[in-house]
């Protein structure tokens, strides 16, 4: 099976490496210390290049899965909602390719310079100063940096969306802990535009 390999895809609002977009403050030697505290490796990075293709198969079912989760409790859905208590379900659709996307990414993206501002760009958009302006919607400011954390649990378990493709249950299992580490990672990295100067 062919790898994707990093290219922009035609998504709305999706500006991986525009020059518009955030530009992270954290430094090379910043993320180098929080790879190197998460256990993140060239083992980590590999496996899920090689996996790319899988990845890109079931992103969509993965964010289905996590999407329901969201809908079905109602303090999480109601940052989808419009200020008339709707669930504005352009907004939903618009959001939901760029996270398909984001599924792809984790597995193919190199932790460059531009992946780095990408993330200071999505942290900032789950935050007043970029929610909502990306798609132009009338929906709550921010999204509370309790549940972008509380949500990480929901996230991480993937080994059932891989089964079918992969026997090897040493490599399942390994691909899921690599994912792991990139979730938090990614997320890590997110909670740096709610910190308060200077604390992250
Ligand atoms: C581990 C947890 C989470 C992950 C991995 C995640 C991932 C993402 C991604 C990849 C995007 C699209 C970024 C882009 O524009 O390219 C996004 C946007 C968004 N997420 Fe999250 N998210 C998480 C938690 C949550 C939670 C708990 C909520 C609310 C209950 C939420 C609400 C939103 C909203 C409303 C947007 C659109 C923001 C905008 O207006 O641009 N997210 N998320």
């Amino acid at each position: 099976m062919k790898s994707p390999t990093p290219q922009n895809p035609d998504i709305a609002g999706y500006d991986f490496g525009s020059e518009h977009g955030a530009k992270s403050p954290v430094s090379a030697e910043e993320l180098q210390h929080l790879e190197q505290s998460l256990g993140w490796t060239g083992a980590d990075v590999q496996l899920l290049k090689k996996h790319a293709a899988l990845f890109e198969s079931q992103a969509e079912k993965m964010v289905d899965s996590w999407r329901e989760i969201i809908g079905s409790q109602p303090h999480l859905a109601k940052w989808f909602f419009t200020p008339e208590g709707e669930p504005d379900d352009e907004y939903k659709a618009a959001v939901k390719r760029r996270f398909v996307q984001w599924v792809v990414d984790v597995a193919i993206r190199p932790h460059d310079r531009a992946w780095l501002d990408y993330q200071e760009e999505i942290g900032l958009r789950h935050t007043p100063e970029k929610k909502n302006k990306t798609d132009n919607r009338r929906t709550p400011q921010w999204v509370p940096l309790r549940y972008l954390l509380t949500f990480v649990p929901v996230v991480t378990p993937v080994r059932q969306f891989f089964e079918g493709a992969i026997t090897d249950r040493a490599e399942l299992e390994a691909i899921e802990r690599a994912w792991i580490k990139a979730v938090h990672l990614h997320v890590t990295l997110w909670t740096r535009p709610y910190s308060r100067d200077g604390l992250w």
